[in-house]
């Protein structure tokens, strides 16, 4: 199969010619239609995540179709459309059995060393082994990947779209919903209108939210923020937390959010949030040794902090339902589709990325 390989850190990804093995115990072959081209890839690509590791084939915003199951897959059959999940649910362990959690503790460990559940590979080139990335490496024709680790979606679903739940969207809508449970008639302040900022966006206008004050440096993407359900706009700057409080009289917002991952900014939305009860979730991921400042009054006085991961979403149950409010027209994902381009012109995605052209690149597979 035709696969886009990280080999060098800093280096263009090269498409190669992959072997991929028969799934085993547990596990599922997919047929890749659709993926997202995503932050987390080019940060590996970068050489920049201290855990990154090269030869490996990157991608992680997945949807396809199961063409095989391996011994013992009882969760999906041959033709299901699937979303890949870099976060399993395996259903069974403490933190799957607890509502208050989606960090699922089965396979940590083997995932980030590259590895399938069983400590091995199905990815190999000549012989030579290939390790996967995030436990799906979704840059490729096909993936071999856990059946935990994937969701069953409605098969109407296009999968082009469907793609997008796989990270940044649900991420976002997650953060409104899960994490932050926003009540009907509140006031949300989001900060930063990526795909993870914007889905929060639509996050809280599907609770509810009656004021969503959406913040971002672009005027393109703060267009596309109205779009999503915003109420307001600002351009981000020093005084953006002085410029909440005057929207609020005084009292800052009910609900913020923090998708930027600059430090900075977290802590704005810690101080944009309201004194009494305010909320500021945390879902942008901060460089490494980062630290987010806060004055401690702040706590005192009755704001809390809560970061979230994938949006506290408990993968194979909370994305088929995302999917579903997708498919009842609840959720308008084609904004966010600003290229569909083939898996070759995948570095092309990495650098409409840097130059922040639209939302997400997606790779559509033959
Ligand atoms: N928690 C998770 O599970 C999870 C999942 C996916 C992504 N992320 C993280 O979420 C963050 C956002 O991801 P994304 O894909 O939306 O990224 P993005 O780069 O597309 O969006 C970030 C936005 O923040 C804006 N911004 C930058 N500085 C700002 C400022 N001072 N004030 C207001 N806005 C500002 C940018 O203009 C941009 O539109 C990243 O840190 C990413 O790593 C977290
Ligand atoms: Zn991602
Ligand atoms: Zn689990």
């Amino acid at each position: 199969m035709q696969a886009a390989v990280l080999e060098e850190f800093g280096k263009p990804l090269e498409v190669q010619e992959l072997e991929l093995a028969e799934p085993r115990a547990g596990e599922v072959l997919v047929r890749l239609v659709a993926c997202g081209v995503c932050h987390t890839d080019l940060y590996t690509a970068s050489g920049a995540d201290p855990s990154g590791y090269a030869p490996t084939v990157l991608g992680h915003e997945g949807a396809g179709v199961v063409e095989s199951v391996g011994p013992d897959v009882t969760l999906l059959e041959p033709g299901d459309h699937v979303v890949t999940l870099f976060s399993p649910q395996c259903g069974e362990c403490i933190h799957c059995l607890d509502a208050r959690t989606n960090l699922c503790l089965a396979i940590r460990d083997e995932q980030g060393k590259g590895h399938l559940p069983d400590g091995t590979v199905r990815l190999s080139r000549g012989g030579e082994e290939i390790r996967h990335f995030m436990g799906t490496s979704t840059f490729a024709e096909y993936t071999v990947m856990p059946e935990i680790a994937l969701a069953k979606i409605n098969p109407e679903a296009p999968l082009d779209h469907a793609c997008l739940f796989a990270c940044g969207l649900s991420t976002g809508l997650g953060a409104a919903i899960n994490t932050a449970k926003v009540e009907p008639g509140s006031t949300a302040v989001v900060f930063g209108a990526g795909m993870v900022g914007l889905g929060a966006v639509a996050g809280c206008r599907l609770q509810g939210a009656e004021r969503i004050v959406c913040v971002d440096l672009s005027d393109d993407r703060l267009e596309l923020a109205r779009g999503q359900g915003a109420t307001e706009v600002l351009t981000g700057g020093e005084d953006t937390v002085e410029r909440i409080l005057e929207l609020t009289d005084g009292f800052g917002a009910d609900y913020t959010f923090e998708a930027t991952g600059n430090v900075k900014v977290m802590r704005q939305a810690v101080e944009a949030a309201r004194m009494g009860w305010g909320l500021c979730t945390v879902a942008g991921v901060a460089g490494r040794g980062e630290t987010l400042d806060i004055v401690p009054r702040f706590l005192i006085t009755g704001r809390r902090v809560a970061g979230s991961s994938f949006g506290g979403v408990k993968g194979r149950e909370g994305v088929p339902k995302l999917v579903d409010r997708y498919m009842a027209g609840e959720i308008d994902v084609e904004p966010f589709i600003s290229h569909h381009l083939k898996l070759d012109e995948v570095n092309r995605g990495f650098e409409l990325m840097e130059a922040q052209d639209g939302i997400r690149s997606v790779i559509q597979y033959d």
